[in-house]
């Protein structure tokens, strides 16, 4: 791999990339660095097209006429390439999504679902739910041996572990908000899979370490697998997928929902014992839905209804602090950070017992939302001492298997989105689809597949969330908008499992709280609570001392890895003026942000 340094600051490097160099820069001991990508680069102004075989990083961007922050540099740049040809925010979440499809195929899909949260210039808050569905066939123990044990194998890998893809369904939603056709919005997915892109060294070694994965889960070859190691510089070139992006450029939602793509998934789960059939396939819709919308301090949070936990999750956790003068605590103080975990584990708490797909069960949310129910809520939260959770066995937790992406829009006129979507783990199900090119997820694995029994991230469920036909799994996933004075402020979300509501709930209150700018409210180490297992779980960077002060208090801190990668943008306004938008891509990952 090679690297241009153009400067260092702070402990971030800016650095530019440009394959086809023969050297690569050490500086220091920090040479490991190198492999990831961590730029600080603020740019401004129009720019031309990226080119998928050289092109550069940036963690933050400001413009006046539109942004754009994702998973990766090359679907922001779709995205920005749609702003600038006059195309709206919905146009450029599209085209965004799309590209990831093709250029993080870890976990932006077609195989997958997610959830969009938008606010519109005429000041509609909607939200657009493409959550996957259980197949026909499940049953509520499909995933129990004889005796009734968990075969967490065959919900997290492999075939069974799919449901009914929705993120198809869900971009065709969401282009009754857009100005330009689909023709041009799947353009540069289609160019990105057919020509191909050069990959990175931590693109390479995500690839390389799932081949064993892919070989196990796969009945025929995939454009992932290939002989020698990946390396970074590499290109990956997906004609199936490309084939795939035509059919549903000239058919629609069709040409993936039915005719030979649909044939090609019925065919393909045939071979691996897979349930999804053609009629699975077919009546899958996605729904347009009331989102969750509260306010906070006079600014108004909207977040995605059941059957993502994640908005009533950061209504409750907002709630509960509201009253508390956490500002006057200060950021990273023990006491905001003890009170924080305590909500969370609150929240988490009624997630597991009361959450799941609002079209099947009966979710208590005004209950679980009324101010009445979150005083009382914390009623035994008692300052400088942990409340122990119940003793119910969770799981084991796998962050390493975490693969989730969240993109963050807004422009000119006034329309902001927010879309989270997944395969759930790190490439799905990782089976792709034979001669179609895409992956398919394991989202089955979101459900409860037994009472008591975790699933990969530790999280718990009961009836709520129990598997039937037809139903959506209960989701972590919390795109998010605050909106100001009726105007779009900040658009927020992130991977990451079951912490993906305690990091938008912590980035929120660092900004609105902590009076952060969108770069340290993404970047400052994050910690999270869940309730069971009973622990706080920190970053390697959260301080030390910090750490010391909570296990004082009686809490069990654990380190693990990277919690999140989050986007945000902040739209600045001067009356009924934008005067500023300013994008942030997470430091953790390869992120980028763009702007105009
Ligand atoms: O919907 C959910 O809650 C999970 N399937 C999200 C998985 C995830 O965020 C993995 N990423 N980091």
């Amino acid at each position: 791999m090679n690297v241009k340094i153009e400067s260092v600051s702070f402990n971030l490097l800016k650095v530019e990339y440009l394959y086809g160099m023969k050297q690569v820069l050490h500086i220091g001991n920090r040479s490991a660095l190198l492999c990831m990508l961590l730029v600080t680069v603020i740019s401004q102004g129009a720019q031309s097209q990226m080119n998928p075989y050289q092109y550069t990083i940036s963690k933050s961007a400001t413009g006046k006429k539109g942004a754009v922050a994702s998973a990766h540099p090359l679907a922001s740049d779709a995205g920005l390439q749609v702003l600038l040809k006059g195309g709206n925010a919905f146009d450029a979440a599209v085209a965004t999504q799309l590209a990831l499809a093709v250029v993080y195929p870890g976990a932006g899909n077609l195989g997958g679902g997610g959830f969009l949260v938008a606010f519109t210039e005429k000041g509609q808050s909607i939200s657009i739910d493409y959550r996957e569905k259980a197949p026909g066939a499940a049953s509520r123990n499909m995933y129990l041996d004889k005796e009734g044990n968990p075969r967490l194998e065959l919900s997290q890998n492999g075939h069974l572990a799919s449901g009914v893809p929705g993120t198809v369904a869900g971009l065709f939603t969401t282009l009754k908000y857009c100005k330009l056709p689909i023709t041009a919005l799947i353009q540069p997915a289609i160019e990105l899979a057919e020509k191909g892109f050069v990959i990175t060294a931590a693109e390479a070694n995500s690839l390389n370490s799932t081949k064993k994965g892919f070989l196990k889960y796969n009945t025929r070859p995939t454009a992932f697998v290939k002989d020698q190691p990946w390396k970074a510089g590499d290109t990956l070139v997906q004609k199936e997928l490309a084939g795939t992006l035509k059919r549903i450029r000239d058919n629609g939602a069709a040409g993936f929902y039915e005719g030979e793509t649909a044939r090609l998934i019925t065919e393909e789960m045939q071979r691996g014992g897979g349930i999804i059939t053609l009629q699975d396939l077919r009546s899958y819709t996605a729904a347009e839905r009331t989102p969750v919308v509260f306010d906070y301090k006079g600014h108004t949070i909207i977040g995605m209804p059941m059957p993502s936990s994640g908005g009533v999750l950061t209504q409750q956790m907002l709630k509960m602090i509201e009253n508390r003068s956490i500002e006057v605590m200060g950021f990273h103080s023990k006491e905001s950070v003890q009170l924080m975990v305590e909500v969370e584990r609150r929240a988490y708490a009624d997630r597991a017992e009361f959450m799941g797909d609002q079209d099947f069960v009966k979710v208590p949310v005004k209950r679980l939302t009324s101010d009445e129910y979150l005083q009382q809520r914390m009623n035994d939260f008692v300052a400088g001492k942990a409340t122990p959770s119940t003793t119910i066995q969770a799981g084991a937790i796998q962050p390493e298997s975490e693969e989730t992406t969240h993109l963050s829009v807004a422009d000119q006129w006034g329309n902001a989105v927010a879309v989270t979507t997944t395969l759930n783990g790190g490439y799905g199900s990782m089976t792709v689809v034979g001669g179609a090119g895409f992956l398919m997820n394991n989202e089955m694995d979101d459900f409860s597949v037994k009472p008591g029994v975790a699933n990969m991230y530790g999280a718990l469920g009961k009836e709520a969330n129990a598997i039937q036909p037809g139903k959506r799994m209960l989701s972590s996933m919390t795109p998010t908008l605050v909106v100001k004075n009726n105007k779009p402020y900040l658009v927020v979300g992130t991977p990451g499992g079951t912490t993906i509501p305690t990091s938008v709930f912590q980035t929120i209150v660092n900004m609105l709280e902590f009076g952060q700018s969108p770069l340290d409210a993404v970047n400052n180490p994050k910690f999270h609570h869940q309730w069971l297992p009973d622990q706080v779980m920190v970053e390697k960077d959260f301080p030390a001392a910090l750490k010391t002060d909570l296990e004082k208090m009686g809490y069990k801190v654990t380190q693990r890895g990277q919690i999140g990668r989050t986007e945000v943008i902040r739209i600045n306004w001067k009356g009924k003026k934008i005067e500023s938008i300013e994008a942030v891509a997470d430091k953790r990952g390869e992120d980028h942000a763009s702007a105009y």
